[in-house]
C-alpha cells in the first residue's frame, strides 16, 4: 500500500510499504530523510516525530501515555503530532500521508 511522506520543504516521496510496519520503519526503509528513529522504535528517543494529516489522525491507533509524554518534550508539536514508530500501518491506511518536521531536534 502507498504512504506519502511530505518533506518540510514540500517535496513529496511516495513509498510502497507492507502492512505491519510502523511509519518510522517505512521511512527508514525508503530512505526518507527527516525521520531518524534513533532508538529503533521503542518510543524513547522522539527522533521520529511526524505530523499526520487531519483526515488520518483518528484512523490510526492513538498515542499511549509514554508517547504523549515524549511528545511533550518535542519542539513544534501540533494536535496531529505522533512518534512515527508508534503508528502501525495496516491495510486500511492506503493513501495515508505524513508530513515531516523541519528538524528532529
Ligand atoms: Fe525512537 Fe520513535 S524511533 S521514539
Amino acid at each position: 500500500l502507498k504512504i506519502t511522506f511530505i518533506q518540510h520543504d514540500g517535496e513529496t516521496i511516495e513509498t510502497e510499504v507492507e502492512p505491519g510496519m510502523s511509519i518510522m520503519q517505512a521511512a527508514i526503509e525508503n530512505l526518507v530523510e527527516g525521520i531518524e528513529g534513533e532508538c529503533g522504535g521503542s518510543g524513547s528517543c522522539a527522533t521520529c516525530h511526524c505530523y499526520l494529516s487531519e483526515q488520518w489522525s483518528d484512523k490510526v491507533t492513538q498515542p499511549d501515555n509514554n508517547e504523549s509524554q515524549m511528545l511533550e518534550m518535542v519542539n513544534d508539536t501540533t494536535a496531529f503530532s505522533r512518534l512515527s514508530c508508534q503508528v502501525k500501518i495496516t491495510k486500511e491506511h492506503n493513501g495515508l500521508s505524513v508530513t515531516l518536521p523541519e528538524s528532529q531536534y
